[in-house]
């Protein structure tokens, strides 16, 4: 930061619309370099490359925050790039900063210029030092890049060669937000070959790499100049076998490309895009789907956690779950990454945040979206339901399940990596939250007659209503009550006197009972009441649940709310067997119903594909939208039994109860700790189960109502 203490922002002196701006800096090296660093952020995203090679590998550069308080700056070790005489061009595109319609805005909803800040260091092996700022010395015009938009794509003239440098402008705007790199970066992370290349019976020429995922096309083409090369992406084909783009609204998802002579590359740098498949809207001669890749872009998070079973459909289920998170884990945890929305939904967020830390590390990836969380918090605690913020929050108003994103991902975080500083850190976002509950509505103890998203997407909701047929009320008040207590055992894990909280949990959670026990009418309800602890008759409710589900014929009406606790709500309570009919359960509504239909990742709606080809609808209809994917942390918990424990977090003890089921021959599940690997598989052979795990560290073994304490070593045993 020193450096950029004494770097300016520098912007072009006019707009130049929809062209991305290049900025540039010729400099001299002399003498022997020890090291040199490019200390770099951009109102907008950039690409810098030094002598024509790209610094640095962060995608989506500098990533988003919530600017206005929080605006990353990144270092790159530059010292191999460096020569005697340098050119650094960095260009700047829209990206979340000010691009159109993010957040439903016309455009620049942090800003309306593109600027850049930098600082580059050379330490000479002499102890000499040199500081290179972004000053009036540095120069700007148009570049190549003559359109790029998050939503939209990107424009690209390969024939057109920056020239008419211009003066920059000194913009004058506060450094005290800039802040180092917080979060993961950005980053390519595998390249898909196309399966496919076909013609539809429209006559569209369409690429389909078998895989719905994040990213963006990287091709080599042998062309002429001015040939020009057009392609639009899409998540599914229609019943007709169509490329289908209706779901993405009004995001284009387009990239356009004007070849210039001979052999030559490309991949877009400042947009990504949500597809599958490809169409060739114009193309040269003679192209062929081997002159295309697909490159998957998320943060870098380490992979660590795996499951299988013997029912391939619930395989391909968790290999769906797993995309979805590569797809939706691009910074920030979004919605979906494809239609023209891609944001950070605190609910969903919320919802799937105990999924996503089986499968990957998302330690550093929450953290900082946590912070931007608490930057984003109104004066009353009030929790946006949008991190960092688009919408105008006086009108799309904090709801139930979503706000509680700021006390239950916290808590998550600190139960899989045992991090007490995440507790301290969002401490007081979390008793802010609590404590606008405590402030809403009529009611001290219950949050009754507010707005809310209710059970977001239930199935049982009335025709052409999102939500669910559960009680709003009963949702939002069974949140106050289940954050209130992770409030209450956070204060204890920090040490803090947790009285205060303590009781106002007990005051909510009897008048949760007195208002609602005996009252749950749909499985969602139900689910809520069993799995926050908030029933006084649990068989009862359990016995309600299992009852409506049957009712159902053994299929699930949940949606956002529900869904990630129903099938622990029936295993907690005597009901593993009908939990397993859900998740086995092929007909819609059901996980495997979208495996059934093809699905390559978790669609937002249970029914975004018919069984007759036909969408749910197009306006909203994501196929890559990871809440329905929270049912991965059953099959960790339940299935192979692998569970944290909340006295000693972070795997340091793991608590293995696997609970089998005649309907799988064996199930096996590795999680990476930092105590090392958890395994923990099983298998039904000749009426005998056999077991194995291997323990890193210790763990509380619970099988067949035994409990045995074990110590780090492989197990086998056989029942
Ligand atoms: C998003 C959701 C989100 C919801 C809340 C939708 O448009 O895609 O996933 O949680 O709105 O209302």
């Amino acid at each position: 930061m020193d450096f950029l203490n004494s770097a300016y922002w520098i912007r072009a002196k006019k707009d130049y619309g929809d062209i991305c701006p290049i900025f540039q800096k010729h400099f001299n090296c002399s003498g022997d370099i020890k090291k040199a660093s490019l200390y770099i952020t951009a109102m907008g995203v950039y690409e810098a490359t030094l002598n024509d090679k790209r610094v640095g590998d962060f995608i989506m550069a500098p990533g988003w925050t919530q600017y206005d308080k929080r605006h990353q700056y990144q270092i790159y070790d530059i010292t191999a790039l460096l020569r005697n005489e340098n050119t650094l061009n960095i260009t700047v595109g829209k990206g979340w900063y000010r691009g159109e319609f993010i957040g439903w805005r016309e455009k620049d909803i942090y800003g309306g210029l593109s600027a850049v800040i930098a600082a580059i260091e050379i330490e000479y092996t002499n102890g000499r030092t040199n500081i290179i700022t972004t000053d009036k010395s540095w120069k700007v015009t148009e570049s190549a890049i003559r359109f790029s938009e998050i939503y939209d794509g990107e424009t690209y003239d390969a024939t057109f060669i920056p020239k008419n440098w211009d003066e920059i402008v000194i913009l004058q705007a506060p450094k005290s937000n800039l802040i180092l790199q917080d979060g993961c970066t950005v980053t390519e992370q595998e390249t898909l070959l196309p399966i496919n290349m076909f013609r539809t019976p429209k006559g569209e020429l369409v690429i389909d790499f078998g895989q719905n995922m994040t990213g963006y096309i990287s091709f080599e083409i042998d062309a002429e100049a001015g040939e020009r090369l057009v392609y639009s992406h899409a998540e599914v084909l229609d019943s007709n076998g169509n490329f289908y783009t209706e779901n993405l609204r009004t995001a284009k998802q387009k990239v356009e490309y004007i070849c210039k002579d001979g052999k030559q590359t490309f991949k877009p740098h400042h947009t990504f895009m949500g597809f599958r498949y490809i169409r060739l809207d114009e193309a040269p001669a003679n192209i062929q789907k081997e002159n295309f890749k697909a490159i998957v872009v998320h943060s870098d998070m380490k992979r660590t956690g795996y499951f299988k079973c013997s029912n391939e459909k619930v395989n391909k289920l968790f290999s769906n779950i797993i995309w979805g998170q590569k797809g939706n884990f691009l910074d920030i945890p979004t919605d979906c990454p494809q239609r023209d929305e891609r944001m950070g939904w605190t609910g969903d967020a919320q919802v799937f945040i105990e999924t996503a830390s089986y499968n990957f590390d998302v330690q550093k990836f929450f953290k900082k979206w946590l912070r931007d969380l608490a930057a984003g918090q109104d004066g009353k605690g009030g929790v946006p339901v949008i991190v960092p913020i688009t919408i105008d929050t006086t009108t799309i108003l904090p709801s139930a399940a979503w706000g509680d994103a700021a006390v239950i991902c916290p808590w998550q975080i600190y139960l899989t990596y045992n991090d007490k500083e995440v507790l301290e850190e969002q401490l007081n976002s979390m008793i802010a939250w609590i404590e606008y509950m405590h402030h809403r509505g009529p009611e001290e103890f219950l949050w009754v007659e507010d707005v809310q998203f209710g059970d977001w997407l239930g199935m049982d909701a009335a025709n052409g209503s999102f939500k669910g047929a559960s009680d709003q009320d009963l949702i939002a008040s069974a949140y106050y009550a289940y954050s209130t207590g992770i409030v209450v055992k956070a204060l204890k894990v920090l040490g803090k006197d947790a009285t205060y909280y303590e009781k106002l949990h007990k005051n909510v959670v009897k008048a949760f009972q007195n208002r609602y026990d005996n009252h749950f009418n749909t499985q969602t309800e139900c689910a809520v009441a069993l799995y926050f602890n908030l029933t006084l008759d649990r068989d009862k409710t359990a016995a309600k649940l299992a009852e409506l589900v049957k009712q159902n014929e053994n299929k699930l009406t949940t949606g956002f709310v529900g869904t990630p606790y129903l099938l622990h709500a029936l295993s907690q309570n005597g009901y593993s067997d009908l939990a397993y009919t859900l998740l086995l359960q092929e007909e819609f509504p059901s996980w495997l119903f979208s495996v059934n239909m093809g699905a390559t990742t978790v669609w937002e709606h249970w029914d975004s594909l018919k069984s007759d080809g036909s969408m749910w609808n197009t306006e909203m209809n994501s196929f890559n939208h990871y809440a329905y994917g929270s049912v991965a942390a059953w099959m960790y918990k339940v299935v192979a039994g692998i569970q944290i424990d909340e006295n000693n977090p972070g795997f340091n003890n793991v608590i293995l109860c696997p609970v089998t089921d005649d309907r799988l021959t064996f199930a096996e599940a590795i999680v990476e700790t930092a105590y090392g690997t958890i395994t923990s598989k099983w298998e039904i052979k000749n009426g005998k189960t056999f077991y194995e795990f291997n323990v890193p560290n210790k763990a509380t073994l619970i099988l067949n109502g035994e409990i045995k304490e074990l110590s780090k070593g492989f197990y086998k045993f056989e029942i």
